[in-house]
């Protein structure tokens, strides 16, 4: 028996990193998976290694229309969707005073409305399912903040917010929204960050965390295991926020 039998999961920024993690993590613990990305090429491939439970669309999440066509592939192909992962996402590092407003816009689009686009199509077809679970990637700077990343510190400020105003609509539907807290992973997001290490030494885990051990989270999160949590936050980083 998987923990996520039966499930039918929408998964953006499926194509690598994280998002890629949670797809092979769903799909192990038997859900069927939509992935979706930009990346085509690249989404494929994890949709083909992951056999006749996964199946990709290309879509970028600030496409509402898209979005319609995304979830009626998804229950036509596997059943209503039980399970969402807004997980796509986005940085552009500028000072405040260098930081575009395009620069700064396309972020907010991609990491906070992309996020809102994905919670409100989804809802229609967890109503068919009987309820669901929407898991919101947002980030530590979505708790504390960092220098030098303005638009993805508000964009990920507002998922966790987004986030809470969701479960308290959604809730009597059955559908929880929570929203995961990453500190630095190991992706090609962060592959400079990651590497050096001296970011790490005031870490009570000095170390950056796997794109699996966020799966974990994100497999208990999407299951009936979490049955009780709604509108909240779950942190993985490797104790980064005590300081
Ligand atoms: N890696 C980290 O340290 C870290 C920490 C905290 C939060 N996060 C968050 O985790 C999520 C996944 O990040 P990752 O580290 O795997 O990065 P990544 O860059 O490897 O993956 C992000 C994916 O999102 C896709 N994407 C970007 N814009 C898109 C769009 N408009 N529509 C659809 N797909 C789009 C990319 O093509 C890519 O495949 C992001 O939301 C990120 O902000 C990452």
């Amino acid at each position: 028996m998987g923990r996520v039998d039966g499930r039918t999961v929408l998964v953006t920024g499926g194509a690598r990193g994280m998002g890629a993690a949670f797809a092979r993590r769903l799909v192990a613990e038997g859900a069927s998976v939509v992935l979706t990305d930009v990346l085509a090429e690249e989404g494929k491939a994890v949709a083909a290694e992951l056999g006749s439970a996964a199946s990709f669309l290309p879509h970028d999440v600030t496409d509402e229309a898209a979005w319609l066509d995304v979830v009626a592939h998804a229950e036509a192909a596997f059943g209503p969707v039980s399970g969402l992962v807004n997980n796509a996402g986005i940085v552009h590092v500028d000072p405040i005073a260098a930081l575009s407003e395009a620069d700064y816009r396309r972020v907010i689009d991609v990491n906070q409305v992309g996020v809102f686009l994905g919670m409100k199509s989804v809802v229609p077809s967890m109503r068919r399912a009987g309820g669901g679970s929407i898991v919101n990637i947002s980030s530590i700077g979505g708790i504390i903040s960092f220098t030098n990343i303005l638009g993805y510190v508000a964009s990920k400020w507002a998922v966790r917010g987004m986030t809470k105003a969701a479960a308290q609509e959604f809730g009597p539907w059955g559908i929880r929204v929570n929203s995961v807290h990453p500190g630095v992973v190991a992706t090609e997001m962060t592959a400079d960050s990651a590497r050096s290490n001296s970011m790490f030494h005031d870490q009570p885990l000095p170390r950056a965390g796997t794109p699996e051990e966020l799966a974990n989270l994100v497999l208990f999160l999407i299951s009936d295991e979490s049955g009780y949590s709604t509108g909240s936050e779950f942190v993985a980083d490797g104790g980064f926020t005590t300081q």
